[in-house]
């Protein structure tokens, strides 16, 4: 089985290493051996033995009918979009890493692939390595999936574990984390949650076989949290971490990117440092959980593979999708039931809490003199933005929990 490779980046060297150091363990599980036939790259690559299967036209790959396969993973949409929907209209079959090809066109390429008898996979699109894609679709189907919440970026969680863990200031972790190679220069994709938001986007539509545009979910980066904020959570034993959720509750399907206080009974309480985590709730499985390496050359490689593999075993069979194109309407964020955390400035008196909030729980940190924390009940966003509205001195809000038992 020949195939080719867009992009010899570092999921594409990635790509290239897993395929020749399991070369035969890999050639018995797809049932023939694979072998990479060309890299398409704008560089060269002269001290690199790849270098004799580099082109830099993607009509070389497009018209070779010897290659079945087409593995991109350039990232981006242009011109991954327009190389993928050739691949497959030609009648190869393409494994892509790219949440924002997969956010934007999923649906479309899906169809296009079952038209031509193809396949188009996706694993290593949402949480690396984790596998989370294939279960979704091959296994939790006999359940209805009531909640996926997701720890679905590294980089985002290796800064709040260092926040919380060392007391450490936001700026102080964000140049850590760049200095690591996590966070790009420009951080925006990772702090601001653009990147878990294509990842719930892709979640959301597998679970619910519709298009969720990414545009509609409701996101909230880290930018805002303080190592204040961790003062109080550790006094409360909760972290805070940035959740990807989507939640249908009372038939209303509710997703959302936000960083959210949550207790050592939550079950991605403890997913610490760069790794990824998705918990998932089938009305009949119950609670379920996917934990592992969620970005990194060789874990995202691994399950670009794996699409391959299940590829050359389907070489003349579409393997069933379930996401059309038809939109699916989230409901407004600020209908869902949530607690708050919120931080107010010691001008605004206790009483002043209690006689907007009702009962609340009241906390207060050794240091942190100017200042106390409340925690809310369980109320509608829209009311809690209502009553916040009517209180002074207000510092900062962190939504607190989602679990409903709590
Ligand atoms: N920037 C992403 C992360 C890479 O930190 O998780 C994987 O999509």
């Amino acid at each position: 089985m020949n195939i080719a490779v867009l992009g010899y980046g570092t999921v594409g060297s990635g790509v290239v290493e897993v395929l020749k150091t399991n070369y035969k363990s890999i050639a018995k599980r797809a049932g023939e051996p694979i072998d990479v036939k060309y890299v398409l790259d704008l560089r060269d690559f002269p001290d690199d033995p790849i270098q004799e299967k580099i082109v830099h036209d993607y009509n070389v790959i497009l018209n070779d009918d010897d290659v079945k396969i087409v593995v991109e993973v350039m990232g981006g949409t242009n011109p991954a979009y327009t190389f993928v929907k050739q691949a497959l209209l030609a009648g190869k079959s393409v494994a892509t890493s790219n949440k924002e090809l997969v956010a934007k066109h999923g649906s479309e390429l899906i169809a296009i692939a079952r038209e031509n008898n193809i396949n188009f996979m996706f694993e290593a699109s949402v949480g690396g390595g984790i596998p989370i894609i294939r279960p979704l679709m091959n296994s939790l189907t006999a359940d209805e999936i009531e909640e996926i919440s997701g720890i679905l970026n590294g980089t985002t969680n290796y800064m709040l574990t260092k926040m919380s863990e060392e007391g450490a200031a936001y700026d102080d972790v964000l140049k850590d984390a760049q200095n690591k190679g996590y966070a790009e220069r420009n951080p925006e994709a990772d702090v601001e949650g653009y990147d878990a938001c294509r990842k719930i986007a892709i979640l959301t539509s597998l679970a619910n076989g519709r298009q969720v545009d990414f545009e509609d979910i409701y996101t909230e980066g880290i930018t805002k949290i303080t190592d204040k904020d961790f003062k109080y959570a550790g006094k409360m034993g909760k972290s805070i971490k940035l959740l990807a959720t989507s939640k249908c509750e009372n038939g209303q399907i509710y997703a959302y990117v936000a960083p959210m206080m949550i207790g050592q009974e939550h079950p991605l309480f403890s997913v610490n440092d760069v790794f990824n985590a998705v918990f998932v709730k089938g009305n009949m499985l119950g609670d379920t959980m996917f934990y592992g390496k969620g970005a990194g050359k060789l874990p995202t490689a691994s399950a670009v593979v794996s699409d391959i593999v299940e590829e050359v075993k389907h070489i003349h069979t579409n393997i069933k999708v379930e996401w059309q194109p038809e939109k699916l309407e989230l409901s407004d964020m600020k209908q869902a039931v949530q607690r708050f955390f919120v931080r107010v400035k010691k001008t605004c008196p206790q009483s002043e809490v209690s006689r907007v909030f009702g009962q609340v729980q009241f906390v207060s940190v050794d240091g942190l003199d100017d200042e106390y924390a409340f925690v809310t009940g369980a109320m509608k966003e829209a009311e809690f933005d209502e009553k916040i509205a009517g209180l002074s001195g207000v510092i900062t809000r962190i939504r607190y929990t989602q679990l409903s038992a709590e």
